[in-house]
């Protein structure tokens, strides 16, 4: 799934087409409990799930899968170079990283040649609306090109929640800088048949503005 609207790469073929899938490295970024790299592997590929949070990792072993689990960080991928023939990441490790150009840098260093990474975020135009489902999330209430960061601090004033903005341009830059060619940038509507809500994600949102943006990056 790649985001909140409910678009699946059984439906996107973001990937590729799933039967190609099949043998296949795939390194999954920023995996939280693993569900991409699930249904990656029961496509027959071999993917390998890896994320910063030893917690979430926890979850995606209890819910199990025969695959590898890596605690680390996306900006120093403990993996040889040309180790992968894909990577993924929905809403992994992008948002939350201020040198963005490091991880697609690292990414683009696991891939091999002609290697597809595919990696969605929230849309950036969300940045400059109130995460709020209702009509008040509808109203403009800060800058699209404010860039400094969201953070949300514990009682001892250290962070504990961080996301970092970047506009459409700048993510566009970033992939270029990280070695990659942007060959498509995907915008889900939201589909008649989601009726849910969720956190600033609703359909009345989902009908005006786009919630997430897909990025399908090659290695040339
Ligand atoms: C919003 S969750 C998405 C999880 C999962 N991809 C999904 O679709 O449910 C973001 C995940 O990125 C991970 N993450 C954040 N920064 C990271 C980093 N620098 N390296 C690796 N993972 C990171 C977090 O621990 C979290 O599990």
């Amino acid at each position: 799934m790649w985001g909140p609207e409910g678009l699946d790469e059984v439906e996107a073929e973001l990937l590729g087409p799933p039967e190609d899938l099949k043998g296949r490295a795939v390194l999954e970024i920023g995996a939280g409990a693993a569900q991409c790299a699930r249904w990656l592997a029961a496509q027959g590929a071999r993917p390998v799930a890896l994320d910063l949070s030893h917690r979430q990792l926890q979850h995606a072993l209890r819910i199990g899968g025969a695959f590898p689990l890596v605690c680390a960080d996306a900006g120093a991928l403990p993996f040889a170079d040309g180790s992968f023939d894909l990577a993924c990441s929905a809403y992994g490790a992008l948002p939350f990283v201020a040198d963005p150009v490091l991880v697609l840098k690292e990414v683009r260093r696991v891939l091999r040649p002609g290697g597809r990474f595919v990696f969605s975020v929230t849309h950036p135009i969300r940045w400059a609306f109130p995460d709020e489902p209702g009509p008040e999330g509808l109203s403009v209430s800060s800058s699209y090109f404010d860039r400094t960061p969201y953070v949300e601090q514990d009682d001892e004033g250290r962070a504990v929640y961080v996301e970092h903005h970047r506009t459409l341009g700048d993510r566009v830059r970033d992939i270029v800088a990280g070695g990659f060619r942007l060959v498509d940038l995907v915008e889900p509507e939201w589909p008649a048949w989601n009726s849910s809500e969720w956190g600033g994600w609703s359909p009345l949102r989902g009908n005006l503005i786009p919630g997430t943006a897909v990025f399908v990056c090659e290695r040339d």
